[in-house]
C-alpha cells in the first residue's frame, strides 16, 4: 500500500493526515500554536511555530502509524490565507507574520482603492479588504520602515513552511489570488499592482499550480520528520480551496459551507465569467483552470470557541451543546450577530462588533449557545443569498469542519439554507484536498475529480423542515437589521477598544 500525507496550516493548530490510496485516513497529529493579539485588530503568529508543529506532526505520524517511509510518495498542504510573511535577503522573515483575520490595515485599503480603482474588480477580482496580502505590505512599508527596508519578497503561511521543508520558493495560484496582488484569470502577478506600488517583480514568489511537483524535502528535513527524502512535494493550495476539493466541490451544482475558525460559502465557478460586482470574493481554484466565488464570516468557529473559553472554560463541545437541540428555532427570541472581529460577507466592516440582542431572565446557557449558532448560520446564509440573488441554484450544501460535527447544528443549516446539506463519512476537511492534490500528483489518478470518486463520500442528507424554515424566514430579516441598528453604536464604542 502507498500513502500521501496532507498537511492543512490552519490558524489554531496544524492538523497532518497519512491517507492511504483507498482515501482512508491511516493516521493523524495536531499540533497548536498561539495567536498574538498585541492590540484591538491584530492577529500575528511566529512562522517558526508553523515549521515546528509541522515537523512534530509529520514525525508523529511516519513513527505511530508504522508506515515505510519510502511507503509515503508524496506530501501537499493546505494553508490559512492571505497571511504576509515578509522575508529578508538570507529568507529570514523579517517579523512576525500578519494573518487574514487582522484588520489594522483599514487605511491601506482606502489608499489601494484610489490608487487601482476599477482594476481591483476588474483584474484582481477582489475589493481590498483588511485581511488581504497588499493591504498588509503597505502597512509594513508604512508603519515599520526599518523592517520593511530589510524585506526582499513574500510567502504565504503554507508556503512559508514548504519552503523550511524543501529550500525552492513557490506560490500556488489558489493561495495568490487572495493577496491582490494576482491577475486571476489570466494567472500571473498583475504588472499594474507591481508598478502603482512600486514592487520589484522579484518580491513576488514564482506562481505554480496548486497539484504542481516543486521538488523533494531537504536532507535536514527528511532527517527531522522521518520522511525519506526523495518524497515528492506538491504545491497544494489555500485552505477554501483545499477544502472543496477535499468536500468534492469539483463542478458546478454544489455549494460548500465550510466552518473553521471562519466560515465559508463557497460555489464552483467552471470559468472567470462571473461577475459578482466584488460582493463576494472571487478567486483560482485548486484545481487547474477553475474559479470559485466565496462569502467569508470572519468569526464563525471562533465565535462558538469564544464562547466556550469564556463562559464554560474547560468543558467539551459535546457538554456545551447538550440541550440546544431541545429549545425552538430562534432561541426564546435571542439573536448572536458573530461579528467579534469585525465581518467581511456582506458587511466588510472592521469596526463592527457582535451583539446579543433580546436577553431575557428566562434563558439559559443554552439558549446563549443556540443563538452563537444561530447567529454564525444566519451570517453564512448571507452569502448563500448573495449567490441565490445572482441566479445561482443553491439546493444542495456539502458542508465540512465545526458545523458538521453535530447533528443539531446540520439541521439548523437545511433549515436557514433551505437546502438539502451533506456532510461526509469521516470528514478531514482541508487537509484531505491537501491529500489528494498529492495523490493525483503521484499519478494514482487521472484528475482531482477521478480522485474524488475515491475519497469522498457523502452522508445522508438534511432536508429542510417548512415549518422551521419559514421561522428561520423571518428571524432573517431581523438577524440582519441588527447590524444596520448597531453600527453607529460600535464606531462610537471603538475608542474605548484597548
Ligand atoms: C478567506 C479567509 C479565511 C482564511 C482562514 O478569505 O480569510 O477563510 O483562509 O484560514
Amino acid at each position: 500500500m502507498k500513502y500521501v500525507i496532507g498537511v492543512d496550516l490552519g490558524t489554531s493548530a496544524v492538523k497532518t493526515l497519512l491517507v492511504s490510496q483507498d482515501g482512508a485516513v491511516r493516521a493523524e497529529a495536531t499540533r497548536e500554536y498561539p495567536l498574538y493579539h498585541e492590540k484591538s485588530g491584530w492577529s500575528e503568529q511566529e512562522p517558526e511555530d508553523w515549521v515546528a508543529g509541522t515537523i512534530e506532526s509529520i514525525k508523529e505520524i511516519v513513527s505511530n502509524s508504522g508506515v515505510a517511509p519510502e511507503d509515503i510518495e508524496g506530501i501537499s498542504f493546505s494553508g490559512q490565507m492571505h497571511g504576509l510573511v515578509l522575508l529578508d535577503a538570507e529568507r529570514r522573515p523579517v517579523r512576525r507574520a500578519i494573518l487574514w483575520n487582522d484588520t489594522r490595515t483599514t487605511e491601506q485599503c482606502r489608499q489601494i482603492e484610489a490608487k487601482l480603482g476599477d482594476k481591483l474588480l476588474s483584474v484582481m477580482r477582489n475589493p481590498a479588504l483588511e485581511g488581504f496580502t497588499l493591504p498588509k505590505i503597505e502597512w509594513v512599508r508604512q508603519h515599520e520602515p526599518e523592517a520593511f527596508e530589510r524585506a526582499r519578497g513574500f510567502l504565504l503561511p503554507k508556503d512559508y513552511v514548504r519552503y523550511r521543508l524543501t529550500g525552492a520558493v513557490h506560490m500556488d495560484l489558489s493561495d495568490a489570488a487572495g493577496t491582490l496582488m494576482l491577475d486571476v484569470a489570466n494567472k500571473r502577478w498583475s504588472a499594474d499592482v507591481l508598478e502603482t506600488f512600486g514592487i520589484p517583480a522579484d518580491f513576488c514568489p514564482p506562481l505554480v499550480e496548486a497539484g504542481a511537483c516543486v521538488g523533494t524535502l531537504t536532507k535536514e528535513s527528511a532527517e527531522k520528520t522521518g520522511l525519506a527524502a526523495d518524497t515528492k512535494v506538491f504545491a497544494g493550495g489555500a485552505d477554501n480551496a483545499c477544502g472543496a476539493i477535499g468536500a468534492g466541490i469539483l463542478q458546478p451544482g454544489v455549494t460548500l459551507c465550510s466552518i473553521g475558525t471562519s466560515g465559508v460559502i463557497l460555489t464552483y465557478e467552471p470559468d472567470a465569467s462571473a461577475d459578482y460586482q466584488g460582493k463576494v470574493h472571487f478567486f483560482n481554484h485548486g484545481k487547474e483552470n477553475a474559479f470559485y466565488a466565496m462569502g467569508v464570516t470572519l468569526g464563525a468557529g471562533y465565535s462558538l470557541s469564544w464562547f466556550r473559553n469564556t463562559f464554560a472554560k474547560g468543558e467539551s463541545y459535546d457538554s456545551l451543546l447538550a440541550g440546544v437541540g431541545d429549545l425552538p428555532p430562534g432561541s426564546g427570541g435571542l439573536l448572536f450577530t458573530p461579528y467579534l472581529v469585525g465581518e467581511r460577507t456582506p458587511h466588510a466592516d472592521s469596526v463592527i462588533r457582535g451583539s446579543f440582542i433580546g436577553m431575557d431572565g428566562s434563558h439559559t446557557r443554552a439558549h446563549f449557545a443556540r443563538a452563537v449558532m444561530e447567529g454564525i448560520t444566519f451570517s453564512l446564509h448571507e452569502t448563500v443569498d448573495i449567490f441565490r440573488k445572482a441566479g445561482k441554484t443553491v439546493d444542495t450544501i456539502v458542508s465540512i469542519g465545526g458545523g458538521a460535527k453535530n447533528p443539531v447544528w446540520l439541521q439548523m443549516q437545511a433549515d436557514i439554507f433551505q437546502a438539502d446539506v451533506v456532510a461526509l463519512e469521516n470528514e478531514q476537511g482541508p487537509g484531505l484536498g491537501a491529500a489528494m492534490l498529492a495523490a493525483v500528483g503521484c499519478g494514482w489518478f487521472p484528475s482531482l475529480d477521478a480522485c474524488a470518486d475515491v475519497f469522498v463520500k457523502r452522508q445522508k442528507a438534511y432536508r429542510p423542515d417548512p415549518e422551521r424554515s419559514r421561522r428561520y424566514a423571518e428571524l432573517f430579516r431581523i438577524y440582519q437589521d441588527v447590524y444596520r441598528q448597531t453600527k453607529g453604536l460600535n464606531q462610537a464604542l471603538a475608542a474605548f477598544r484597548k
